[in-house]
């Protein structure tokens, strides 16, 4: 319990500088239980699963006694667990109802190109675009998220994001925790600044716009400073980093050790046992931690911007204790194998993207092979289905966690080497620091469309609303 009482004097310590210091020590008094998404199961239609998905401006009691204005999906902030089955038919109703342009995209999930929710699928106000494909995906946890041209990062900050979880058989057949809510639970973390009228500014400094936003109170599923109580011995959680711009290194403050199961595209080989995870924006992790020790532990995330290479980290902040109630039994033994995963496709092409900046030292344009996002220009062609060398060369002072739309990758090597464990498992996101060259085999999406191109971008959202995107079209 000592781990409690301090995560609470630490919090209220961190918050003297902040303007509602006295709110915050009310709400640190008493932690509430932590609340998930709500598990949304969609219905099924003639033998199409159908979710309804309306996006609409909310109001949320993030700070006791104070509304925010937010951006949610069938919910204030964020949207539902959205449950999905591997080899299922689906279509997704969404609505907008924002009273501007938005699309909404689902990262990480491969379908055709016309159905992935970029800034070329845009939904108009009261307009709903149904897009409809088959779930080729493995298990796994994905996620879903605004990305209208430009504003991007406006949208995710006030809260257009989901998760998605994809089921199948393989994962199934494994003794895993995956009761939602019992054993299994989501983590969308998120950090935030708020005003002392309790709203949360989007308005970018040149600071923000090169380091990415960055907030300084963090936020579990929307909550600040909730507490997850457990009454089994281990659990798995699914955490998706869906911050702006903050790339998290997560542990816990006892310094135990937990396994990661599962990256970006689902399960790994096998668990890789660690004591920190690094999660940059966009990325997900599943772990297993075990609690049947009977003691209270502390999940914490030390904060780094794009700029951490030369600022190094911008604060360790209290994400979520983590209770087991007493009378623990022993956990269950982890699978020694999860997933028989191949090795990487052949590629039949190299695809360099380095990665730059116009101008000296810290200022100027963030450029993809010398050029900024040009929403009229195709920047290349890719063959349906093959799988290509993408060989991010990274010449900036920055971190950019580089993202392709369309499906999932593979690391092939960082700087020459064969990736970590916990990075040789199937990708979306991977992170490339400064001086750092990345090659990945990117299968592309079977079915062509020259009329619906795929983003590849930076995911620190301010990046790629300021042009470190580019877009490629599947034929
Ligand atoms: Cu998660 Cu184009 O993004
Ligand atoms: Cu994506
Ligand atoms: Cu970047």
């Amino acid at each position: 319990m000592s781990v409690l009482r301090l995560s609470r004097r630490t919090l209220i310590a961190s918050a003297l500088a902040a303007p509602f210091v006295t709110r915050l020590r009310a709400f640190a008094a008493e932690p509430k239980a932590l609340v998930l998404p709500k598990l949304d199961e969609g219905r099924l239609v003639d033998g199409v699963r159908e979710f309804d998905l309306t996006v609409a401006l909310g109001k949320t009691e993030f700070l006791p006694g104070l509304l925010t204005d937010t951006v949610g999906i069938n919910a204030p902030f964020l949207g539902p667990l959205v449950k999905l089955r591997a080899g299922e038919a689906v279509r997704l109703n969404v609505t907008s109802t924002l009273g501007q342009k938005i699309a909404l995209h689902w990262h990480g999930l491969a379908l055709p190109p016309a159905m992935d929710g970029g800034p070329h699928q845009a939904i108009g106000q009261n307009e709903t675009w149904s897009p409809e494909f088959t779930v080729a995906n493995r298990a796994g946890t994905y996620w879903f998220h605004a990305h209208a041209h430009g504003k991007t990062g406006l949208h995710v900050w006030g809260g257009m994001a989901g998760a998605i979880r994809v089921e199948d058989e393989e994962e199934a057949a494994l003794p895993l925790p995956r009761t939602y809510g019992e054993d299994d639970f989501l983590l969308i973390l998120q950090d935030r600044t708020f005003d002392d009228k309790g709203q949360m500014p989007y308005n970018l400094t040149v600071h923000d716009k090169m380091a990415g936003l960055q907030g300084d109170t963090m936020l579990v599923n929307g909550q600040i400073a909730p507490e997850l109580r457990v009454t089994v011995p281990r659990i798995r959680l699914r955490i998706l980093n869906g911050a702006n711009g903050s790339i998290y290194r997560l542990h816990f403050a006892d310094g135990r050790s937990f396994a990661q199961i599962a990256s970006d595209g689902g399960l790994l080989a096998a668990p890789v046992q660690m004591t920190e995870s690094w999660l940059a924006p966009g990325e997900r992790g599943e772990y297993i931690l075990d609690l049947s020790d009977g003691e209270a532990t502390l999940l914490r995330a030390e904060l780094f911007g794009a700029e951490a290479a030369v600022m190094g980290p911008v604060g360790i902040k209290d994400v979520l204790p983590i209770v087991p109630s007493g009378g623990q039994a022993p956990a269950p033994a982890l699978p020694a194998i999860l997933s028989n995963i191949a090795a990487p496709v052949e590629t039949s092409a190299d695809r360099p993207m380095v990665l730059s900046m116009s101008g000296e030292g810290m200022m100027g344009d963030l450029l993809i092979n010398g050029a900024q996002y040009d929403h009229e220009r195709i920047d290349f062609l890719a063959p349906a289905g093959a799988t290509e060398r993408w060989i991010f060369d990274n010449k900036t002072p920055m971190l950019h966690p580089m993202h392709i739309h369309g499906g999932q990758f593979r690391i092939l090597t960082r700087n020459g080497a064969p990736p970590a464990p916990a990075e040789a498992g199937l990708k979306d996101v991977v992170l490339v620091h400064p001086d750092e060259k990345v090659e990945v085999a990117m299968t592309y999406p079977a079915q062509g469309d020259l009329s619906a191109p795929l983003m590849y971008h930076c995911h620190i959202l301010e990046h790629e609303d300021a042009g470190m995107m580019g877009q490629f079209v599947v034929m």
